[in-house]
């Protein structure tokens, strides 16, 4: 349990230290942009932002804002007001690819593999249906998965928002006091927080979002190869060391040292297995001659050398 949280604790680090990075690209990239938009926002326009003295004067629309407390306890009941609200967020935000009727057929989700969740339907959610597994997909975003985070829309229209979704179904389970209270506890509503800075957090979380769907594109064709071959030899090695291939391919997707380095495949296979997707002590299970013979394998299905 104790690790799981760990492994999240990380997760979320990485995203902020992401955004950071992103965030400052962005900054720096910005006096050679002129008045188009990106990401659908309108970008300052060149000379009012090399006109400005400081960093934060050239980006006034970027400011952090402090969210006022919200009352979390309220939500254990939906009013029209909130799905009312929740509705128009959900029309601006979320509709291009949840679809206006929240069945996932947006358009511009047609293309996203996997679809955006169909909100009629409570199978194969990735985190949950309960409100405080939305509220986690909110602020964090599944984002290897094509979900982004909205943690930059205030916790009140969040709520509003898993309010809205909500009525699509009468099936979705109940909201309760614990959930509220640990929607609370875990995220200090109550106490108001500081919201991150809204562009630079839209356009990091979209670059990411780019970035991690053309990671899955290639597993999703590497997956397809290795089964369609899966009595070749080396693809049989890969499947016998596998409980999840597409986890383990997307993990050696992202880490490229293994390329050029057989050591350093094993120390893949032999870290934190089960959650990345191999069988535990998955290097014991192969011959030095068969480890050479995967390397191999793997180095050409990614590179194709
Ligand atoms: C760029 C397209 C896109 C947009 C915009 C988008 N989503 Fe998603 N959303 C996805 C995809 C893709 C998934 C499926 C992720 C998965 O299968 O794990 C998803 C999944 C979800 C889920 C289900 C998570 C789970 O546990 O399976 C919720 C809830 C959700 N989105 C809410 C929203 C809300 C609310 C908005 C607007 C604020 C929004 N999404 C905007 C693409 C999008």
């Amino acid at each position: 349990m104790k690790d799981y949280f760990k492994f999240y604790g990380a997760v979320y680090i990485f995203i902020i230290a992401a955004i950071i990075v992103m965030g400052t690209s962005y900054i720096n990239d910005l006096p050679n942009v002129t008045k188009e938009k990106i990401g659908g926002f309108p970008v300052v326009a060149k000379d009012t932002a090399k006109d400005s003295a400081g960093v934060t004067a050239d980006l006034p629309m970027i400011k952090g804002t402090l969210s006022p407390p919200t009352d979390v306890m309220k939500y254990i009941s939906s009013t029209p007001e909130m799905v009312d609200k929740g509705k128009s967020i959900y029309t601006m935000n979320c509709a291009s690819c949840h679809g206006e009727q929240g069945k996932g057929d947006g358009v511009a989700g047609a293309s996203l593999n996997p679809k955006p969740r169909n909100f009629h339907d409570l199978n194969g959610w990735t985190n949950g249906t309960s409100i405080t597994m939305m509220y986690k997909t909110l602020q964090e975003g599944i984002t290897n998965r094509g979900m982004a985070s909205y943690a930059n829309l205030p916790p009140e229209d969040r709520l509003n928002l898993i309010m809205y979704i909500r009525t699509f179904l009468p099936d979705y389970p109940a909201v309760t006091q614990v959930q509220l209270d640990s929607i609370d506890q875990k995220y200090s509503l109550t106490k108001g927080v500081k919201m991150p800075n809204q562009i630079p957090v839209k356009l990091a979380m979209e670059k990411i979002l780019q970035q991690n769907l053309t990671v899955d594109q290639k597993v999703a064709n590497i997956v397809k190869t290795v089964k369609a071959n899966n009595t070749d030899s080396s693809a049989a090695l890969l499947l016998g060391i596998t409980s999840n291939l597409t986890k383990a391919l997307t993990v050696l997707a992202q880490d490229s040292g293994w390329i050029n380095n057989e050591a350093a495949l094993i120390k893949i296979f032999d870290n934190n297995p089960v959650q990345n997707g191999f069988k535990a002590r998955a290097s014991y299970m192969l011959s030095a001659r068969q480890l050479t013979q995967l390397h191999v394998y793997l180095r050409r299905l990614f590179t194709g050398i």
